[in-house]
């Protein structure tokens, strides 16, 4: 079974979807932005402001060469992470199958006030809207797209997304 990659914007819920979709494959999880966050020892925002956007970009894609090439992974990127060429061509190189969460503006703008704290790229509601909007042609590219109504258990997304896996040695 490939290896699946969550992808979609902030607040799509690719973590609480990830960890159900391992829990059902028996797959290890590996949620990008923690993994980070444990490797420097500072919030994503730390990380933003110390050493620069550039900089925390570059660390994720070397995480996820490691992670993308990890047997039995299930892993939920960033919401930008899916958005450079080279991280969608490094998941495809792994074999990887990527599905985009697609959950609708309103939905998104709901969920994230009050989680945005360590949200760096979240600047206020105008500004999110319109990268939303600016990264769903790259989301779009990903394997299988979910269109989601903001409402379903994480534990039957995971379901349908596992009935969707190809079988992959
Ligand atoms: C980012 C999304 C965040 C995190 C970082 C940058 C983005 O991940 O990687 O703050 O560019 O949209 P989540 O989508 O898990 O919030």
């Amino acid at each position: 079974m490939a290896n699946t990659f969550l992808v979609g914007f902030m607040g799509a819920g690719k973590t609480a979807v990830g960890q159900a979709l391992a829990r059902i494959l028996c797959f290890r999880f590996v949620d990008l932005d923690g993994a980070l966050v444990e490797r420097f020892g500072a919030s994503i925002r730390e990380i933003f402001e110390s050493r620069g956007e550039a900089a925390f970009r570059h660390e994720e894609t070397l995480l996820l060469e490691r992670v993308a090439f990890s047997p039995r992974s299930v892993v939920a990127t960033g919401g930008g992470t899916f958005c450079l060429p080279h991280n969608r061509q490094v998941i495809h190189i792994a074999g990887g199958y990527s599905v985009f969460l697609d959950v609708p503006w309103p939905v998104i703008l709901r969920r994230l006030p009050g989680k945005n704290l360590d949200r760096p790229k979240f600047v206020d509601p105008e500004q999110a809207r319109q990268l939303y909007e600016s990264r769903r042609t790259s989301y779009l590219l990903a394997d299988a797209s979910l269109s989601l109504g903001g409402d379903e258990p994480p534990d039957l997304i995971a379901q349908r997304i596992a009935s969707l896996l190809p079988e992959v040695a």
